[in-house]
């Protein structure tokens, strides 16, 4: 398994390359970025876990060196929120930054899983799929829009009221997209059950939904969540190496083309939306199955998908349209 890094300098992209090193089911780690990759490479070269480890710039070929032969890309490249910035903030800049990666990967790695974290995923998902289709390369079943942190958040905070010593042993399904209100935790679908007091699933819903906030607010300036989210993007990187080693029973929210995955149609049809987060099945091919969470969801969480619905084709079309209609 050759997996690559692109971001790997930045806030996420050292922890999360970190905990790839570490990884036995990684044998070739790839770190790529516009800078400091020498410095990362050199410091985590010297850890003795089995990844063979290389670091590239853009000068000398140093993206085609990076991604040929790689099994996995991680994408983490890109500016992060300052107070008062929404994702979409960010389209301006990480946009372009997310096509040109895409370019490279359709060029030297085009049946790599491509890992997408970069903000706002919501439209940086949809650029990934344009571009790989103008290249004749897009495989739905391997473009994943990492939403695992929103998974990570609704277990942590509602550990509160559940009590469970390993908070990840409760599962919640959590959907739609990644940003606001286009985040939709099912906490009525947990497993094992969870019974949230009503005067506290708004509190807790929202925080889920603006856990990022949170983040951004509190470093003041210095960027957004980068250790959770190496966590997080470290753990859906893992299940889909699981996966593709032949670990069956792996399924996980991930924001998806539907209409490419088997299940996706249906639940496309209902939402209106093409690119939704749902728990979808991984294995070896990548995304096999996408599961319908909708028809059980209550009226509150009813409520929610209608806003995530709404908020979310207008990030999906602004994504298709940056390709498309280039700005
Ligand atoms: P950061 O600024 O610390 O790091 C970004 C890195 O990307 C930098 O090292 C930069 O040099 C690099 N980079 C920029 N252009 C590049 C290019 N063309 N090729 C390769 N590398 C390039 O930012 P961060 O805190 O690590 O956040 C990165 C992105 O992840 C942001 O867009 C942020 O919003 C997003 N994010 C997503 C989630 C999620 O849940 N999906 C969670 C947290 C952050
Ligand atoms: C998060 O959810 O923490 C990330 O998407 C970063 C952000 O901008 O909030």
């Amino acid at each position: 398994m050759k997996a690559v890094v692109a971001g790997a300098s930045g806030g996420i992209g050292q922890p999360l390359s970190l905990l790839l090193k570490a990884c036995p089911l990684v044998d070739h780690l790839s770190l790529y970025d516009v800078v400091n990759t020498p410095g990362v490479t050199a410091d985590l070269s010297h850890i003795s876990s089995v990844a063979k480890i290389e670091g590239f710039l853009p000068a000398d070929d140093g993206m085609k060196k990076a991604l040929t032969g790689a099994d996995m890309v991680v994408i983490p490249a890109g500016i992060p929120r300052k107070p008062g910035m929404t994702r979409d903030d960010l389209f301006k800049i990480n946009a372009g930054i997310v096509k040109g990666l895409i370019e490279g990967i359709a060029e030297h790695c085009p049946d790599a899983y491509i890992l997408v974290i970069s903000n706002p995923v919501n439209s940086t998902v949809p650029i990934a799929a344009e571009v790989l289709t103008n290249a004749g390369k897009f495989n739905p079943k391997k473009l994943f829009g990492v939403t695992t942190l929103d998974v990570v958040r609704a277990e942590t905070f509602v550990q509160s009221i559940t009590g469970a010593k390993d908070p990840a042993d409760t599962k919640i399904p959590v959907i739609g997209g990644h940003s606001g209100e286009t985040i939709v935790p099912l906490f009525s679908q947990a497993k094992p059950e969870v019974k949230i007091p009503e005067d506290k699933l708004d509190e807790l819903t929202k925080r889920v939904q603006f856990g990022g906030d949170e983040v951004v607010k509190a470093k003041d300036g210095a960027g957004s969540a980068t250790l959770s989210m190496a966590y997080a993007g470290f753990r859906f990187a893992e299940r889909v190496m699981q996966a593709a080693k032949g670990k069956s029973g792996i399924v996980e929210p991930t924001f998806v083309y539907l209409p490419g995955i088997e299940g996706g149609d249906a639940i496309a049809k209902e939402t209106g939306c093409k690119y939704f987060s749902v728990p979808v099945e991984l294995g070896k091919e990548g995304a096999v199955k996408a599961n319908n969470p909708l028809g059980m969801a209550n009226e509150y969480e009813k409520k929610l998908l209608q806003a995530c619905y709404d908020g979310l084709k207008g990030n999906i079309e602004k994504g298709v349209e940056f390709v498309k209609n280039p700005p």
